[in-house]
């Protein structure tokens, strides 16, 4: 007898421990002891210390992979008129171009290129300022580095794209350009062994 009431003992016991931990579940906010308190609440962390957060780049480093920084300043003109685009780029880059400028520069100077986009409308549009042709004019003549110039600085009305486009995407607009300015047809993509047809161009350059 008196050893069946122990095991009802022990076994009331075991129950209601077992209960009042199925009680705590879930929704128990306290519970008691932490596990690995420092990974529930992270020690404390100095925002804005300069020396911790937000560190700019130390100068005069370029970022694995992007390009070189431009540095001539918006009264440089004479110079960027000389600036080659560094990039060597297929139909794929060309069509890019295409993209960006519809996007960028389509809404003025209109996605024909002819000056005449959906904001200015032949004067009828809500912006007042006529945007040039580049198919007409003197955007005939201006080399690839200036129109790169232009779209980093602005040019008087025209604001500067440069935070909405990055030097690549620029460059790429440009080359978009330069190949409608050659009667629209793409310019020759680089071939893939472009090592045949680099001579030739240098041969060309030479010519000149
Ligand atoms: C909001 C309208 C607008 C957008 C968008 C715009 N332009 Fe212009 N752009 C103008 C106007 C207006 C002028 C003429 C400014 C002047 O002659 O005073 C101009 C002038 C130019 C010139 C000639 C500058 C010179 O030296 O005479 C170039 C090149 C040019 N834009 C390229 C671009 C490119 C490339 C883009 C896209 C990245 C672009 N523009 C986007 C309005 C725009």
């Amino acid at each position: 007898m008196k050893r069946t009431s122990n095991i009802l003992i022990v076994a009331a016991l075991a129950g209601g421990a077992l209960l009042s931990a199925c009680n705590k579940g879930a929704h128990n906010r306290k519970p008691g002891k932490v596990y690995v308190p420092d990974m529930y609440e992270s020690r404390a962390y100095e925002f804005y210390n300069p020396r911790l957060a937000s560190m700019k780049p130390v100068e005069g480093t370029v970022k694995r992979g992007s390009m070189l920084p431009y540095h001539l300043k918006a009264e440089d003109t004479a110079q960027a008129n000389l600036t080659k685009n560094p990039l060597v780029l297929d139909e794929a880059g060309i069509k890019e171009g295409k993209r960006l400028f519809d996007i960028y520069c389509g809404v003025c100077h209109g996605q024909k290129l002819d000056g005449n986009g959906p904001l200015y409308k032949g004067g009828e549009g809500p912006y007042p300022a006529a945007p040039p042709s580049f198919l007409a004019g003197k955007l005939m003549g201006y080399t690839e580095g200036r129109i790169f110039h232009v779209i980093t600085y602005g040019y008087n009305v025209m604001g500067s794209y440069a935070s909405q486009l990055d030097m690549e995407q620029r460059w790429k607009v440009v080359a978009y350009i330069k190949s409608m300015q050659g009667g629209g047809t793409p310019a020759p993509a680089a071939p893939a062994d472009s090592a045949a047809a680099r001579p030739a161009a240098a041969t060309v350059v030479a010519a000149k």
